[in-house]
């Protein structure tokens, strides 16, 4: 396969190319004007100077470089796992202005590659005009990155140094900052109900007659959390996402304030293909945060294959007046995987971690698996299952099947329903369960 220029990097070094010659050019001029200044020499150098340690591919070189004098294991020991994801993800939401911008400046580049007549046709129909409304969406979409950054910062107690160590090791996420932001119209907007209510209203369906009250939820890859927190109000004794993605955890997070405040969100600049016209692709989302978080909702930020329920189970019993009482409020529970199943490297290992947590139930406790979703694997799945052999290997680890949509849905998933390209999936609605 064909190697690429990674486009920002292009833009940046030919901007670096044009001030520099920008200072020969000076230096050049100044020299011949006044041939006996010891003044041009040291100026040009100052500038070439300037211009080079502002570039961030030097930034970047230095990063390097200091890598490689600081080594990287003594600090990955400061740090634990999660820790260090975490600050991976501030620092990535931290760089998503610069990194769109530098994203949009590509374009503006691509454009000027063109001849001068084909340059002013396109300028007279207004496209360099579009690409300085999607600097300023940029803008506005970061207004609320940059909240959530601070308060995240604050209430994880992450410096600004520890942020930057861990940065130094890797480079920014931008495209899932991008996916994040997004979920907030999947999640948390009118305009991601044709996406979320139809597996909320399936899910809901299944839970007629289960006792909220003697009843677990854990709803593993809950992403921006937002069926998690339907769970919640359903009232049962506890419900507990569980994520594994640092940015989705933040941006999670972000959605509970004690003092809710109102964003405006571009989700659709990110992507000049498949627009109808500007206004479609700078059209914005209004996110409001919700007030406190549900008492009986916990969000962790964890990989489903080590969440534990006799863990969860000591901590819950620590609470109680008579922690005898913990096998009455754990004696069920519910596991709702949506759009999560066909994320894993390794679908058994997902099986096998929702199966042992049926059987951390007490004696005569039960438990029932709600799943919607599609059966779209990465690339790195080590077994893509169909529909009926997923269904028959529940068979064989003990899940009895109680309710099946026969007919897929077709739903979307962060799709643009004003752009050309509409994704839509096959989502499976099923139910099994299994008793202890
Ligand atoms: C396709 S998204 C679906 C998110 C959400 N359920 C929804 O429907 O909007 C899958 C989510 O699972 C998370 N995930 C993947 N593997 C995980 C694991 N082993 N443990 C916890 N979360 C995981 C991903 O980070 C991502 O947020």
């Amino acid at each position: 396969m064909a190697l690429r220029p990674d486009p920002i990097q292009t833009v940046e070094l030919n901007r670096l190319i044009t001030k520099v010659s920008l200072v020969f050019i000076f230096y050049g001029l100044a020299a011949y004007c006044f041939p006996d200044s010891k003044l041009p020499g040291p100026v040009a150098t100052f500038f070439t100077m300037a211009a080079v340690s502002q570039s961030s591919l030097f930034t970047r070189f230095k990063s390097k470089i200091l890598n490689s004098v600081v080594p990287i294991s003594s600090v990955q020991q400061k740090y634990s796992k999660e820790r260090e994801s975490l600050c991976q993800a501030l620092y990535s939401i931290s760089q998503y202005q610069h990194s769109a911008k530098s994203w949009n400046d590509s374009k503006r580049s691509m454009f000027r590659t063109m001849s001068w007549r084909q340059q002013a046709l396109v300028t007279q129909i207004g496209y360099p005009e579009r690409i300085k409304k999607i600097d300023r969406c940029i803008g506005r979409n970061a207004l609320l990155l940059k909240d959530l950054y601070s308060r995240a910062m604050n209430e994880h107690g992450v410096s600004a140094l520890e942020v930057r160590s861990v940065a130094r090791q890797n480079s920014s996420e931008y495209y899932r900052v991008v996916e994040s932001l997004c979920h907030y119209a999947r999640d948390w907007s009118s305009a991601g109900d044709v996406e979320i209510k139809p597996l909320l209203d399936y899910i809901k369906s299944q839970l007629h007659g289960v006792d909220r009250d003697s009843t677990l939820v854990v709803v593993p890859g809950s992403g921006l959390g937002r069926i998690a927190h339907e769970l919640a109000l359903e009232n049962f004794h506890s419900v507990h996402a569980v994520e594994y993605s640092a940015l989705m955890y933040l941006f999670n997070e972000f959605v509970y304030s004690e003092d809710p405040e109102e964003y405006i969100v571009h989700p659709y600049l990110h992507n000049y293909s498949n627009h109808t016209n500007t206004a479609n692709q700078i059209r914005h989302i209004n996110f409001k945060q919700v007030g406190e978080k549900p008492g009986n909702l916990t969000v962790h930020h964890k990989d489903f294959n080590d969440f534990s329920i006799e863990e969860l189970l000591t901590k819950i019993s620590q609470g109680l007046h008579d922690p005898a009482e913990v096998t009455h409020v754990a004696k069920n529970l519910v596991v709702v995987t949506a759009f999560f199943l066909d994320t894993a490297e390794n679908l058994l290992e997902y099986i096998d971690s929702i199966t042992r947590l049926a059987d951390e139930l007490p004696k005569g406790g039960k438990a029932l698996w709600i799943n919607v979703g599609p059966l779209k694997y990465g690339t790195a799945a080590k077994v893509e299952l169909t529909h009926e052999e997923l269904s028959l290997l529940r068979k064989k680890m003990g899940w009895k099947p109680v309710h099946e949509v026969e007919t897929p849905k077709l739903l979307g998933y962060l799709t643009d329903l004003r752009g050309l390209w509409q994704g839509k999936y096959g989502v499976t609605m099923w139910s099994c369960e299994k008793l202890r």
